[in-house]
């Protein structure tokens, strides 16, 4: 019978700014949990990174079931109660509608769902980060199941030397495409570079895999918060699930991504490029420009609907260098204020006070007479 692994995660407020939760929100989220999901989910972890809270869920009721989004909304419901009361930054800040309606997706909650035929060992590894975006996922999901540099495992381990099917999503215009890797590598790169638009969904076993034919091993969450709200509400701060080992990347291989810091858009309000920072648990909490955008990674096994762990995979001395390399990074990049590259382009920040500007001055703004400044304009795509 089919296990379900359910990561629901939202922001419901944070203390003093978007830095960090609170712990009586925290703890009021994971006793809801503990109160109601009895007869509904077989184990559960609560965790957070930065500002966003998350919960981990494994149960028998399948992916998109009403009952298991109904839960982890309402926890998170009793959490903001907690959150308000304290007049905590941003409480609720991701719960944007008023009532549940059957299915938590589109209703703000970041969703991850894999519904699985469990292995004799389940090891699988949750991502989470925060101040950046879906389209973070794009490079590293990438590198573990498609890079040979990143893992050996698709040259050298027959159980996996097929290669994987990618689902990936057109954010802005809601299709979706399935890929298969190898033989669309070139394809599939053309569109996941550009993140903000094309992100990853899924990653599924091949029919032809030896171990686990057809099984999907790998999901992020895609959901595009400030589409769903009409305005600025906050990035879309991602979650990822990973299973790994017998066929799958190895625990090292899942974790190799992350040991040179990359560029996500995120950060400070939404609108600016960042590195992002591989951290324990215990660091994180978003300080400097609001961040740097970070990620951390649970280890689990999952046996008899029971989860072991977690493990803090990053709160280990072999991502110092990685962490140097993001303070590098945003040290550099920083000086560069709003200008971009650092600031994002105009149509990916998430707030911006530029409609208004234009508007103010407009009545100062006169047509440019030299024609060679016309002609060039036309020389524009
Ligand atoms: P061990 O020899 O420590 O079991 O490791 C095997 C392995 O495949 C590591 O990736
Ligand atoms: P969050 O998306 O984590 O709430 O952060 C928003 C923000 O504006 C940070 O500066
Ligand atoms: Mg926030
Ligand atoms: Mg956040
Ligand atoms: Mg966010």
């Amino acid at each position: 019978m089919k296990t379900t692994i359910s990561h629901i995660k939202a922001d419901i407020g944070s203390l003093p700014g978007h830095t960090v939760v609170y712990e009586p929100v925290v703890n009021a989220v994971d006793k809801y949990i503990k109160e109601n999901g009895e007869s509904l989910i077989s184990d559960y972890h609560i965790s957070h990174i930065g500002d966003d809270i998350q919960i981990t869920m494994v149960h028998k009721m399948g992916a998109d079931n009403p009952e298991i989004h109904e839960l982890a909304w309402n926890a998170f419901k009793a959490g903001t109660e907690v959150a308000k009361e304290a007049g905590l930054y941003g409480a609720g800040q991701d719960l944007l509608k008023d009532a549940f309606s059957g299915n938590i997706k589109g209703m703000g909650p970041g969703v991850a769902e894999l519904e699985i035929t469990p292995r004799k060992a389940e090891p699988f590894i949750v991502y989470m980060m925060d101040k950046t975006e879906p389209g973070a996922f794009n490079y590293p999901i990438y590198k573990m199941f498609g890079d040979p540099f990143n893992t050996p495992g698709l040259v050298i381990d027959p159980n996996m030397h097929m290669g994987f099917k990618f689902e990936v999503w057109d954010i802005y215009n809601g299709k979706k495409v399935i890929m298969s890797l190898p033989e669309d590598t070139y394809d599939l790169l053309a569109l996941i570079g550009s993140k903000g638009k094309y992100v990853i969904k899924r990653v599924f076993t091949k029919e032809t895999h030896s171990k686990l034919p057809d099984e999907n091993v790998a999901v992020i969450t895609t959901d595009k918060l400030s589409f769903i709200a009409g305005e600025y509400v906050g990035k879309d701060d991602p979650a990822g699930i990973v299973r790994i080992q017998s066929g799958l990347p190895a625990s090292g291989e899942a974790l190799e991504p992350f040991a040179n810091s990359y560029l996500v858009s995120g950060w400070m309000r939404g609108s600016f490029n960042g590195p992002i920072m591989p951290v324990g648990l215990n660091n994180s909490m978003m300080t400097r420009f609001d961040g740097p955008p970070r990620v951390a990674a649970m280890g689990f096994v999952l046996k008899d609907g029971k989860l072991h762990g977690p493990v803090d995979m990053f709160n280990d001395v072999a991502f110092d260098f990685a962490r140097t390399e993001a303070l590098q990074m945003a040290n550099y990049i920083r000086k560069m204020g709003v200008f971009e590259p650092h600031r994002l382009p105009d149509e990916d920040m998430e707030y911006t006070a530029l409609p208004r500007i234009l508007e103010k001055l407009a009545p100062r703004f006169k047509n440019i007479e030299d024609k060679g400044a016309k002609s060039e304009m036309k020389l524009e795509r």
